[in-house]
């Protein structure tokens, strides 16, 4: 029987998400991959699709979830029957909308989504959240309540911009996360990347202020379009390839950094849904 004090005031969960400033880096391939990494790890993940568009993690999965968050809302189900288990071990909620029509729900809506998140977020150790691209302000509140925000970016000099402008944002507002990480993905040469994504950090750290926790990069390789055509994550199908121990890289520091949390879990959850 768990602790109801310790469930309400300190639950385990610890939120990880995934953002950019421009579209189409990589952030559901991510999204997807470091659930598995982290569930194979022995912890228990909830990954949070809030992309219903094209290629979202369902896809990415390879499962159709039979209910999505929508329909919980309208009654028709339990939040159990929305939580579906993937072959990977890794439970994923399709939300059924984009992650502006979750915090634009009348009160009665919100309040029934907080309470069951926070029976839910007593499950897990990771609850990842997939991310719109770009700055938005009616997400304030999902920044604020992450632990690690990683920020995904190409090399190319409009993606760049666009991640540091995000980053300012973040930082302008006062949304700064207790971690932040920095994913370059899509490189061709790995020494090119890493002075590319140096120079990078250089620059946010001098001009903005910001020092990452930690760089990653991603390799540009056949095999990511392959998992994606198969619909079988790459961590999956090449342990050993580039992109995979890119990602092993990510899980290594969000496990092994201890967030001093701003908030705890509850806390967090009902400020997502502006009830804080
Ligand atoms: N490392 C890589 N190597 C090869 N192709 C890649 C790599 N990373 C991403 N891609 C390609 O880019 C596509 C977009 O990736 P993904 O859907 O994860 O991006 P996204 O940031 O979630 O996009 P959106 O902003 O639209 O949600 C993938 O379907 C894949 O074809
Ligand atoms: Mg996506």
């Amino acid at each position: 029987m768990p602790n109801q004090a310790e469930g309400l005031y300190g639950s385990r969960a610890r939120m990880v998400s995934v953002a950019s400033g421009k579209g189409g880096v990589g952030k559901t391939l991510v999204a997807v991959n470091l659930s598995v990494v982290l569930q194979e790890r022995g912890h228990r993940v909830l990954l949070f699709d809030t992309d219903a568009g094209f290629a979202n993690a369902e896809i990415l999965m390879g499962v159709t979830p039979k209910f999505t968050l929508k329909d919980f809302l309208k009654k028709k189900v339990g939040i159990e029957e929305v939580i579906f288990r993937t072959p990977y071990g890794v439970d994923l909620i399709s939300t059924g909308m984009d992650v502006e029509d979750l915090i634009t729900f009348n009160v009665e809506d919100k309040g029934r989504v907080v309470n069951e998140l926070r029976k839910i977020g007593e499950d897990y150790d990771y609850i990842i959240f997939d991310f719109p691209p770009g700055f938005n302000e009616q997400l304030e509140r999902f920044y604020l309540s992450s632990d690690h925000v990683l920020v995904l970016t190409a090399t190319e000099p409009t993606a760049l911009v666009n991640a540091y402008t995000f980053v300012k944002i973040l930082v302008l507002k006062g949304l700064e996360p207790v971690s932040f990480h920095v994913v370059m993905n899509m490189v061709k040469d790995l020494r090119e990347g890493r002075k590319v994504v140096e120079k990078f950090s250089s620059v946010v750290s001098k001009f903005v202020g910001v020092n990452f926790d930690s760089t990653h990069l991603m390799k540009f390789e056949p095999l990511v379009r392959e998992s994606v055509a198969r619909q079988i994550p790459f961590v999956v199908l090449k342990k050993t390839s580039q992109p995979s121990l890119a990602i092993h890289g990510i899980a290594d520091r969000i496990t092994n950094k201890i967030v001093a949390k701003k908030l705890s879990f509850i806390e967090r959850v009902k400020l997502l849904f502006g009830m804080g």
